[in-house]
């Protein structure tokens, strides 16, 4: 297929980051580094759709900001030959939005639906019938004159991508014949990723100097790379422009960012917890209105990682932050905790 394509069926913010996304975003599964377990099976899939000569079965991909989920969905279009055509939940607003993007959907092409759990309900409902049985039912006319009719689609593949796949509704995730969960990358991956945009970016790194801001990137390579863009900066402008282990140091501790890759606004969610709060239980709506950030951006970007690391715990009343966290803030846990146990 020679006329493969890709196309944007609604506009994406762009902001600073989209052109270098575009440079670094690995094309193949064997650039993809990391993830081996998604990989793994994503393999499995293309292979045998391409085997049977079959379109894929819809995909839901599903983790935390910045890990690659549009990657993956570009390769996975790459890999199977076809086009991909992209769209996000909150850019289909009426049923006829989705009916005209699905009309003009080819055999075997991949529908990539950005943020999907943001599609209202009444498109989630013709999305329904046209991901299982491959049929648009769509309703002429007006009054008594309406009628009923189903037009058949050819067959085609649903990629869906959440940070909040709990908020999909079940029978949309039913629908979704393969699901996978990014997680965030080991420091080995992030060394890599940090080193192969280097060289895309032409910039020169020593391992030490690509191993410290790996550790600092919070497991995320859209982090990891936009570090590195911070660090040649400093490198070019206080170093010989090469990125060893001082200057990395150095660039990223004027940039605020901790050992663990931790900024100031993971700090001030931290310390708000704990000083203002107690160390919890405290709600996530009190926290986010205490440090003026939205709470949907403390839910996807900020807590992820925080949970990960173990300096905070979700509890039915609350969040709550642990002696880690203490710790990691140089704050001493009052005497007995005020650290409860998560209530299951
Ligand atoms: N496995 C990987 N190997 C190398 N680079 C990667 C990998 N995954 C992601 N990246 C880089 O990270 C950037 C961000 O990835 P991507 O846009 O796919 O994340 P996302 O999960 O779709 O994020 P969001 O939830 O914000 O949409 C990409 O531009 C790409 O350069
Ligand atoms: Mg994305």
């Amino acid at each position: 297929m020679s006329s493969r394509k890709r196309e944007m069926l609604s506009p994406s913010p762009r902001t600073e980051e989209t052109p270098f996304e575009e440079t670094l975003r690995p094309q193949r599964l064997d650039e993809y580094i990391g993830q081996e377990r998604v990989k793994a099976n994503l393999r499995i899939l293309i292979e045998a759709a391409r085997h049977r000569r079959e379109p894929l079965d819809h995909i839901l991909l599903y983790g935390p900001p910045g890990l690659g989920k549009t990657t993956l969905a570009h390769i996975i279009a790459n890999e199977m030959g076809v086009n991909i055509k992209i769209t996000a939940g909150p850019a289909v607003e009426r049923q006829g939005d989705l009916a005209a993007i699905l009309t003009n959907l080819r055999r075997g092409d991949i529908l990539f639906v950005d943020e999907v759990h943001r599609l209202p309900r009444a498109v989630e409902e013709i999305l329904y019938p046209a991901m299982e049985d491959f049929a648009l039912d769509l309703i002429i006319g007006k009054g008594p004159a309406a009628r009923n009719i189903r037009l058949d689609l050819p067959r085609f593949t649903v990629i869906g991508a959440t940070t909040r796949p709990a908020l999909l509704s079940s029978p949309l995730r039913d629908r979704f014949g393969a699901i996978f969960r990014l997680d965030f990358y080991e420091l080995a991956a992030m060394t890599e990723i940090v080193k192969r945009a280097a060289r895309i970016l032409n910039v020169p790194v020593e391992e030490d100097g690509a191993r410290e801001i790996a550790r600092r990137a919070r497991g995320t390579p859209r982090i990891a790379n936009r570090l590195l863009r911070r660090v040649r900066d400093y490198a070019q402008v206080r170093a010989d422009g090469t990125i060893t282990r001082e200057v990395a140091r150095q660039a990223l501790e004027l940039l605020d960012i901790d050992e663990l890759g931790l900024d100031e606004v993971d700090r001030r969610v931290l310390r708000t917890i704990i000083q203002k709060f107690g160390g919890g239980p405290v709600g996530l709506e009190t926290i986010a209105a205490a440090i003026s950030e939205e709470a949907d951006t403390i839910m996807d970007v900020y807590e992820p990682y925080l949970l990960q690391l173990g300096f905070l715990e979700r509890t039915p009343r609350g969040r709550v932050a642990t002696p880690l966290a203490y710790e990691h803030l140089g704050l001493v846990p009052p005497a007995g905790g005020s650290h409860q146990p998560p209530l299951l």
